[in-house]
């Protein structure tokens, strides 16, 4: 099941897997509103009867600049999606995972969740939150048969990397000379 807050491009998602001889559902989610998210873990209990894996993915970066520049509708936009959207996502899937006998959850958390970065201090604290929220929850549910885990990417391609370099080839540059697997080859194409 493929949820999404863009309608558009979960239809998308959605049409591409079936191109491929999947099946697939959309439904449109604020990850940050609980009737929402509520919503979302019964439409797929309805449909696919059991509930085995989510995939807490869903992020917004907020704007660049240092602490003092945030404001407070920017900190909390940012850490209710990124944060409190993992803990609703959780919050409302467990019970259904417990009554099932077990299940997985996995969150997308960033290597900034595990060392410091400057300038998206609302960003990088949700995702630091988001690494240990993981690790309560994985400690919370080892026992009940839940496995909780995170992955934190490095810097991969996608829109929202394009929003944070504005797509300028020095700027997607820096971040590929940062990264270790890279010898420089692609810079020079
Ligand atoms: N791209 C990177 O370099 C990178 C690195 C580390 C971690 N991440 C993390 O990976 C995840 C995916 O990011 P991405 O790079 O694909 O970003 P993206 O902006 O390309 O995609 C984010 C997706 O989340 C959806 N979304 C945003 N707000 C939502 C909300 N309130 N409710 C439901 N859906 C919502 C968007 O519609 C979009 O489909 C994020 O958690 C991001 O923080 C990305």
């Amino acid at each position: 099941m493929v949820a999404d807050y863009s309608v558009e491009g979960g239809q998308e998602t959605v049409k591409q897997i079936k191109a491929k001889g999947g099946e697939a559902i959309f439904v449109a989610v604020d990850v940050s509103q609980a009737a929402d998210v509520q919503k979302m873990i019964k439409t797929a209990i309805d449909k696919y009867g059991r509930l085995d894996i989510l995939h807490n993915n869903a992020g917004i970066e907020g704007p660049l600049g240092p602490t003092e520049s945030v404001s407070e509708a920017d900190w909390e936009g940012v850490s209710s999606v990124n944060l409190k959207g993992v803990f609703l996502g959780s919050k409302y899937a467990i019970p259904q995972m417990l009554k099932q006998g077990g299940g997985v959850i996995i969150n997308t958390a960033s290597i900034a969740g595990l060392v410091g970065f400057a300038d998206m201090p609302a960003y990088w604290a949700s995702k630091g939150g988001i690494v240990l929220l993981t690790k309560t929850m994985a400690l919370e549910y080892a026992k009940k048969n839940i496995r909780v885990n995170c992955i934190c990417p490095g810097a991969v391609k996608t829109p929202m990397l394009d929003r944070f370099t504005g797509s300028q080839p020095e700027a997607e540059n820096l971040i590929r000379e940062g990264a270790p697997w890279t010898d420089g080859a692609s810079r020079k194409k």
